[in-house]
């Protein structure tokens, strides 16, 4: 199985075994790679819709791996019991929805040793969340496919703080570890905070008055996290 740059950094950030559980699976790509590459022992490939995990079947079967990986159909981690799974991969969905899900099976994220998650959009609304539900970032990396970069995040059971609220934008572990990708990643956020702070100038409304203060302060930041790398 050959992977995408993206799903290959996240199976890159899998500990070495036990079981895993890939929720929102889709083609069961990356459970079907842990499994072929000895990563995991296990996994349940979990999806809220029936015609992305009969695409995970039809993958699982080709490679003859069912004693390995369960499918299981229903949404979040709701068919996952609590202790069953060592890790759990939830990527390629909205922060939002990564955060309501983890929220909705607090019982089971408590039993999870590793979290690993790629939210596409609202990453920050992840981070916050995290901070506050007694769980930190150990690791941090971004993947790159064409123009677009990733974010993903490896989480475990412990306290965080986030000092200057820019980390929660920037994950702090990015700087850390010097990204190799952690330039590109801050300029594509000046190139968006300053295409929104042109488009905002000239209005007169109290809305986009609020907009050009808020592009300004987060365009300073950046500027300051940047100036330390
Ligand atoms: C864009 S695909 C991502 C597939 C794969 N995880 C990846 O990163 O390449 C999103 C998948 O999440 C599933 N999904 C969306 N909401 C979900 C939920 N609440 N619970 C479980 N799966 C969900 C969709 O059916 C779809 O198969």
């Amino acid at each position: 199985m050959k992977l995408t740059p993206r799903l290959q950094t996240i199976a890159e950030l899998v500990p070495n075994g036990g079981r895993i559980a890939d929720i929102g699976t889709d083609h069961a790509y990356l459970p079907v790679y842990l499994i072929e590459n000895k990563i995991v022992q296990e996994a349940i490939a979990a999806d809220i819709n029936v015609g992305p995990l009969r695409n995970a079947e039809k993958t699982i079967n080709s490679y003859k791996y069912n004693k390995y990986i369960e499918t299981r159909l229903g949404s979040g981690l709701t068919p996952i019991k609590p202790n069953e799974v060592d890790t759990v991969v939830i990527a390629g969905m909205g922060g939002l929805l990564i955060r309501d899900i983890l929220q909705e099976s607090i019982e089971v994220v408590r039993t999870v040793k590793t979290l690993i998650l790629q939210p596409m959009v609202a990453q920050d609304e992840v981070r916050k969340w995290l901070c506050g539900n007694g769980l930190k970032i150990d690791n941090e990396r971004l993947a790159k496919e064409g123009n677009k970069l990733y974010e993903i995040l490896v989480v475990t059971k412990g306290e965080m703080e986030i000092e200057n609220d820019i980390y929660y934008e920037v994950g702090y572990k990015l700087i850390e570890n010097k990204d190799p990708y952690i330039n590109d990643f801050i300029e594509a956020k000046l190139r968006k905070y300053t295409e929104i702070l042109k488009t905002v100038e000239n209005e007169n409304t109290a809305k986009a008055k609020e907009k050009f203060l808020e592009c300004k302060e987060r365009i300073e930041k950046l500027k300051k996290v940047r100036e330390c790398l």
